[in-house]
């Protein structure tokens, strides 16, 4: 039995969680530790919010709100989430908190005082407006590597290109929109290319034949341009402080302190435990096995920096593997969080309540695991109703209905056997093994579909022995056929679990039966004859066409407002001379009266208090405004316009009014009441 440490990637704070997370890094760990812990084996598995770092402050801005309230907030709504969906943390902890904030700090010094760091004085950009240096995505800027005009500072999201915030072509500040000058700053360096000399790259090649293709090949391309030493510290106030004399203003890189905060949760889980050292033995044990699992834009933290670190600290081990899967898309299209283009996991349990599991089993068959992959709405209803309701779920319903009508849910004894049975009953034995195979090999589709194969197997079984049609001549026979179905179906039970561990529960309970571990499985029957089974009930059920296409249709509205909002705005107008703008003689007014004119969806006949005189104007505007609720409101009026005969009514000005994108008028108006016929310049 070995000692297993489980981490998954731990969520930045500042949004809520959709499915590409789910399927990227929070799934797959959790199916391995829920496998893990039917064996019996040794394993805690960690994760908590990442609080830190410019994606959290940034967010905080733009709610208005303290940096420390975005993620108190976010926290809870994120953890919720991964309970509700039934992702088994051992503990779901936090950056922010003291724990984490004295390890991580701890940790710095080790490394300072171990004469580890490069320390550098260097020029950097800063805001001058603002006050403040720019890490990271505080600013943007063209991207070198693809001229995508809205690369961050740490990284183009358009070409994947890591970078610096001096690599970018004309930067400018995402705080005061100016460009920014240099000053210089202090700050603390890890010798990458120092250590990819002494023992990094050997370690990582040593991995060749173990880790996933597309780890290792991200891993090895990182190596081959040659590492570059890396600043553990940035120029921010939100973070781990610097744990230096004179470094005020100072904290820790995010990408710092954030895998530290996998010890900290190892070490707040022990404490909770009252085992206060108990969490040594797993990071400080060479016997321990340390899996991270990640999302593909966390691999070179996970296989090369935090490594480095833990190398450096000296006291820890290293990871042994970095199952890390691809991106999932959403109907062909990146999921964003800025473009609303993703399936917010709090969203779907409003609209699909009760049916967690069918989103944990489709996103694991659909899992990015060597490559991007999609998720489609229909593939979502393909696969409940071809999969979880007509073959998991109808090979177990049969066999419970048919228990319950011949033998009132108790299980039969079994007969003879016919080939039939062998072959079924061998099905049964070759299944455990196999899909624990795939699972400890990180292949969680090939273990899901050979669970799915093993119903299959069920079903066809049922097909052939046709027992509902031997009932009146072969009794015998057909106890026989169901007990050994009743036996698939308790073994399915155990077999699901850690794929579908909500439908695994209603399931042992319809068939009444205690939790068994996976290796024992196969070594005694887990239902014998004679034993009372419970209520039968459908597992799963049909997903109607309407369902989906509300969903289809909400994804729809978030495109066209998307389109919407990034319609861009007409290029600015050629030059006019301050003489052509003295011409117009504009003024501010009252409208006194309002009424539509007939036959049209538009028009509004309005009289106006102009200061000078009293006249009609007609206007546009209809969509906007109701008649009756713009009796007083003052207007902005262009007084010496030609006067232009609209619809059979003369019209003597024009209301000057604001337009947005959606095509919505509103009046320009003074900010405070001014006197009627007063000049507007
Ligand atoms: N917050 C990061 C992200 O969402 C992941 C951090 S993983 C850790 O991409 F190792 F740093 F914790
Ligand atoms: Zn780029």
């Amino acid at each position: 039995m070995s000692r297993h440490l489980v981490t998954a990637a731990l969520p930045y704070a500042n949004g809520p969680v959709h499915i590409g997370h789910l399927a990227g890094a929070y799934l797959p760990s959790d199916i391995y530790v829920r496998y893990l812990r039917a064996n019996g084996e040794d394993v805690v598995f960690i994760c908590g919010s990442d609080e830190h770092g410019v994606p959290i402050t940034l967010r905080a801005k733009k709610e208005n709100i303290t940096p420390q309230q975005a993620v108190d907030k976010y926290h809870e709504i994120i953890k919720k989430s991964f309970a509700d969906f039934g992702i088994s943390f051992d503990i779901y902890h936090r950056t922010s908190d003291k724990l984490h904030h004295d390890t991580a700090a701890g940790f710095f010094k080790t490394l300072y005082e171990k004469g580890e760091f490069i320390e550098e004085e260097s020029e950097q950009y800063y805001d001058e407006e603002a006050g403040m240096f720019l890490a990271d995505r505080y600013i943007t800027g063209t991207c070198p590597n693809c001229s995508n005009p809205g690369a961050y500072g740490d990284q183009c999201e358009k070409c994947g290109k890591s970078l610096s915030p001096r690599d970018l072509l004309n930067p400018h500040s995402q705080l005061s929109g100016k460009a920014p000058v240099l000053r210089s700053t202090k700050h603390w360096y890890l010798p990458l290319d120092r250590y990819q000399k002494e023992w990094l790259e050997k370690w990582i090649i040593s991995h060749k034949n173990d880790w996933k293709v597309n780890v290792y090949g991200q891993c090895k391309s990182w190596l081959d341009q040659g590492l570059q030493p890396r600043a553990v510290t940035r120029d921010l106030d939100w973070g781990v402080p610097v744990p230096l004399p004179d470094s005020k203003g100072k904290v820790l890189y995010v990408w710092f302190d954030a895998p530290i905060g996998y010890i900290s949760a190892t070490k707040a889980l022990f404490a909770k435990r009252n085992d206060p050292n108990g969490w040594e033995k797993y990071w400080k044990q060479q016997d321990t096995k340390l899996v991270h699992f990640i999302g593909k834009d966390n691999i070179v933290f996970h296989c090369i920096i935090f490594p480095a670190m833990l190398k450096a600290h000296g006291e820890y081990i290293l990871p042994t593997s970095v199952p890390s899967n691809e991106f999932l898309n959403l109907e062909g299209d990146k999921i964003s969080t800025s473009r609303n283009w993703a399936v917010w996991l709090h969203e779907y349990l409003n609209d699909f309540p009760g049916k967690e599991d069918v989103l944990r089993y489709v996103l694991c068959a659909t899992a990015p695991e060597t490559k991007d992959n999609d998720f489609t709405w229909k593939d979502f209803q393909a696969r409940n109703n071809s999969e979880l309701v007509a073959i998991l779920g109808n090979f177990v319903n049969r066999t419970l209905v048919l228990t319950q009508k011949y033998y009132n849910g108790t299980v039969p004894a079994r007969g003879h056997l016919q080939p039939v049975d062998e072959a079924c009953l061998a099905a049964m034995k070759a299944a455990p093994v196999k899909i624990g195979d795939s699972i400890r090999a990180f292949k969680f589709r090939d273990a899901l579909f050979d669970l799915i194969d093993l119903s299959r197997t069920g079903n066809k079984y049922l097909a052939d022995t046709e027992p509902w049609k031997l009932h009146a001549t072969d009794p015998q026979r057909v106890a026989t056929i169901l007990a050994i179905s009743l036996e698939l179906t308790a073994q399915l039970s155990v077999l699901m679990e850690p794929f579908l561990p909500f439908t695994a529960t209603t399931l042992r309970e319809m068939l009444q039966l205690k939790t068994v571990a996976w290796n024992q499985l196969g070594k005694s029957d887990l239902l014998p004859a004679g034993h009372q089974l419970g209520t039968p009930g459908l597992l799963f059920e049909k997903i109607e066409d309407d369902v989906i296409e509300h969903q289809i249709a909400k994804l729809a509205a978030s495109k066209a407002l998307n389109e919407q909002a990034s319609k861009t705005l007409p290029p600015q107008k050629a030059s006019t001379s301050f003489d052509d703008f003295q011409k117009m003689d504009i003024r501010i007014g009252t409208i006194l009266a309002a009424e539509r004119v007939p036959k049209t969806d538009k028009l509004l006949k309005l009289t106006i208090d102009t200061g000078i005189d009293r006249r009609t104007v007609v206007s546009g505007i209809a969509a906007s405004y109701e008649p009756e609720n713009i009796i007083g409101q003052q207007v902005t009026l262009l007084a010496n316009l030609e006067p232009r005969k609209i619809k059979g009514i003369e019209s003597h000005g024009m209301i000057l009014m604001a337009e947005n994108q959606a095509g919505e008028l509103a009046f320009v108006a003074p900010v405070k009441p001014m006197d009627n016929g007063g000049s507007v310049r």
